[in-house]
């Protein structure tokens, strides 16, 4: 049977995603049996579209790239429309992350489970402000709602903890979570300007479409409530994260920094302590000979402190379009897995 795949948002991601599923078409289905069609995209920009056979998503790419509307396929029914009525068995939502109330993303996701359609995303607004309920909800509907791109895009954090290293109690989270601030901080370094640095990081791509979200630490501790919550069962609000952002640190500090052998980074904590579980975000000056020290340009770094294997570090991309477009297909590609599993043993899908 094929997946029939509907995209909310035709940015960055789900272009990146889209690319990704063209390209490996051939090798997705012989590897691991996995077919599909992408029977509809939603983008404000670009229109509305729905075929329920599959769109002309070559055609959709080069448009996008030229910065055309869509021309095929056009629907005129508004998002929450097209969610009920096309023909999708999974949404991805990929939308800009609204970290004030979720955006548009929370009502999208919402409908989507609630017509029994799982939910893949990369959008930290419904992750770190909503995700006990959606899961709920998700469980409700007997589909699934999966988050890995919410947190250092395609490298596996999120299901590494839940998954392989289930059975492990995790006391301690501490890493690179934010891939624009350590590429500024990495070029900051080399003698670049602030201002010149985050225009770099905004046109690889690696930036939120608001870059405040970043420079200030606001992405990061979005990305910490997420983790905290469901690694770490910690029940915390977003706004109980404090944050501090790189926006205070000159090339004087960056020069100090070196003269003691240390360097930045923006670190993202989380701790647990007896009861409670405390998380923050703040710039902190590292020893170079600590690993997080070695971590460059937007790659991200994560330690869990676990009780049975001691430290277990994982290093990768945490940002960008390839990056994240994959995030969303190792969700899809697990949603496939669990959904053979239920066939071989006769429960709903
Ligand atoms: N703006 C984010 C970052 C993108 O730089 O890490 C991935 O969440």
């Amino acid at each position: 049977m094929k997946h029939k795949i509907g995209i909310i948002g035709f940015g960055t991601v789900g272009r990146g995603l889209t690319e990704i599923l063209i390209n490996k078409r051939d090798y997705l289905r012989r590897k691991y049996g996995y077919k599909f069609d992408i029977i509809a995209v939603a983008d404000f920009k670009f229109g509305n579209v729905y075929n329920p056979k599959g769109l002309d998503v070559q055609h959709m790419l080069d448009m996008a790239q030229a910065g055309k509307k869509f021309t095929r396929d056009l629907v005129d029914w508004d998002n929450t429309r097209l969610i009920r009525k096309a023909n999708a068995t999974v949404w991805c939502e990929l939308t800009f992350t609204d970290l004030q109330t979720g955006g548009p993303a929370i009502e999208h996701v919402i409908t989507a489970l609630e017509a029994g359609k799982h939910v893949v995303t990369s959008n930290k607004g419904p992750a770190a402000l909503h995700y006990p309920r959606l899961k709920k909800l998700a469980d409700k509907r007997g589909v699934e709602f999966m988050i890995e791109g919410t947190v250092v895009a395609g490298t596996p954090v999120i299901n590494l903890a839940t998954g392989p290293m289930a059975g492990c109690t995790i006391n301690g989270i501490r890493g690179i979570l934010n891939g624009t601030t350590n590429y500024m901080l990495t070029e900051m370094e080399k003698g670049m300007a602030y201002k010149d640095v985050l225009k770099i990081a905004q046109e690889k791509g690696y930036a939120e479409a608001d870059p405040t979200g970043d420079v200030e630490g606001f992405d990061a501790r979005a990305k910490v409530t997420i983790l905290a919550n469901i690694v770490m069962d910690a029940g915390i609000g977003i706004e109980e994260v404090s944050c501090e952002g790189i926006t205070k640190i000159t090339p004087a500090d960056i020069e100090q920094a070196r003269k003691q052998n240390k360097r930045w980074k923006l670190i993202g904590s989380v701790v647990r302590r007896g009861d409670r579980v405390e998380a923050f975000v703040k710039p902190e000056m590292i020893d170079l000979s600590h690993p997080l020290a070695g971590v460059m340009g937007a790659t991200n770094a994560l330690t869990f402190a676990t009780d049975l294997l001691g430290d277990v570090t994982i290093v990768g991309p945490g940002a960008g379009k390839t990056e994240t477009g994959f995030a969303i297909l190792t969700d899809l590609l697990a949603i496939h897995r669990k959904r053979a599993q239920h066939k071989k043993s006769g429960r709903k899908a």
